[in-house]
């Protein structure tokens, strides 16, 4: 396991920490909104409130479950693992609508809000959280969840966290269970923004200015793209380095870009409203 002090000098946990910060400084739910929803959802605004901030949530689970074949009879008995929950943006959604949900995410002042996100605007007795100290190893057993989910957390890792993250979602989801997990993969804008993010990560390693931009929404929106990852990729190491198989394996994509797999068995898939660098891995867990 990495340990903690490898962990804290990550440039990729930069402006997860810097965000986690602003929601230890106090304040309502509503100003925590205002304050950090810009790096969990693009909608921000002065007058952002928590309510709003979790129907965004709401609306993106709600549609993803039923692209995924997911709708409420069937998620009602089930576990629910989120890896990458943030202050509970869609947290709140999954408690309403699974028996269970443990919410993972790197940053412990993020788990914390998420509760109060829960409480709030969700079923608080369904929710569990683990902090993912290293920000690669969930510290859950195996077999323990029927489905886990990643939205808009992957592309943030360090590529060898995304990998390890996406085993660790497969050692942990029960056989039969499924894996709903986002990942980013190249663009053509890409040719101007991994050297930006390279950049800006960088300048976050620097004393002096580190700090300062590190809260700021224009250098986060660069600096936090770390890593891509195609299908094969990910489908290869968790081939070579998982003790359980994937099976009923679907690629979804953009219908504006192409994603071409190699993996046999793999079905790729268009899905609509995708961001077109993105794409999710769909599939059922089979056990060792
Ligand atoms: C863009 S936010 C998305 C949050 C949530 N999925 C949503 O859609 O509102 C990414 C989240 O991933 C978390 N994160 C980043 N790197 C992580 C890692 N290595 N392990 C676990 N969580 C991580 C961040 O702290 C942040 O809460």
């Amino acid at each position: 396991m990495m340990n903690q002090r490898g962990a804290k000098k990550r440039a990729q946990f930069v402006p997860w920490r810097s965000a986690g910060n602003r929601t230890e400084t106090g304040g309502s739910a509503d100003e925590i909104v205002r304050s950090t929803g810009w790096v969990f959802n693009n909608e921000t605004g002065s007058e952002l409130t928590l309510e709003e901030f979790v129907a965004t949530g709401d609306k993106e689970v709600t549609r993803y479950m039923h692209q995924f074949g997911f709708d409420a009879d069937r998620l009602a008995p089930l576990t629910l693992l989120e890896i990458g929950s943030g202050i509970g943006r869609m947290t709140a959604s999954f408690t309403e609508q699974c028996a269970n949900v443990i919410a993972a995410d790197v940053d412990a002042a993020f788990l914390e809000r998420c509760r109060e996100t829960v409480g709030k605007h969700g079923r608080a007795d369904r929710l569990t959280t683990t902090h993912v100290q290293d920000g690669s190893t969930l510290a859950l057993a195996n077999d323990s969840v029927d489905i886990a989910f990643s939205y808009i957390t992957l592309q943030h890792c360090q590529r060898n966290d995304a990998l390890g993250l996406s085993r660790e979602a497969v050692r942990v989801t029960r056989s039969g269970g499924t894996v709903l997990l986002n990942y980013r993969s190249w663009v053509i804008s890409d040719v101007f923004l991994i050297p930006a993010g390279i950049l800006v990560r960088l300048l976050w390693r620097m004393p002096a200015i580190g700090k300062r931009i590190s809260a700021t929404r224009w250098a986060t929106r660069f600096g936090w793209q770390a890593n891509r990852l195609s299908p094969d990729e990910v489908l290869q190491d968790i081939i070579d380095h998982s003790q359980k198989s994937l099976t009923d394996i679907t690629v979804y994509h953009s219908p504006f870009q192409v994603r071409h797999v190699s993996h046999s068995n793999v079905q790729v898939k268009v899905l609509k409203r995708v961001n077109r660098s993105h794409w999710w891995l769909v599939a059922t867990v089979r056990g060792a």
